[in-house]
């Protein structure tokens, strides 16, 4: 298995990286902000977030919400 990107809306998680490398964007919602995924399904919203923590763009298993909770602000 082999999942690197958000399938309803065909970006790649290398693709978002690079947008918050660039933006300095650091959550799912700021990255939405500067290009179009993650309003359907949402079940790359969690991939996202460990992309954003680890710098990952390509993953092996399933990743789930419980997995990889949104970070709470301090
Ligand atoms: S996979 Fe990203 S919204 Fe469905």
């Amino acid at each position: 298995m082999r999942i690197d990107r958000c399938y309803c809306f065909q970006q790649t998680f290398f693709c978002l990286q690079k947008v918050a490398e660039a933006t300095g964007a650091e959550t799912v919602e700021e990255v939405q902000q500067h290009v179009t995924f993650g309003q359907k399904c949402k079940l790359c919203h969690p991939y996202v977030r460990r992309m954003l923590r680890t710098g990952e763009t390509v993953f092996g298993e399933i990743v789930r919400e419980a997995d990889e909770p949104t970070p709470v602000s301090p």
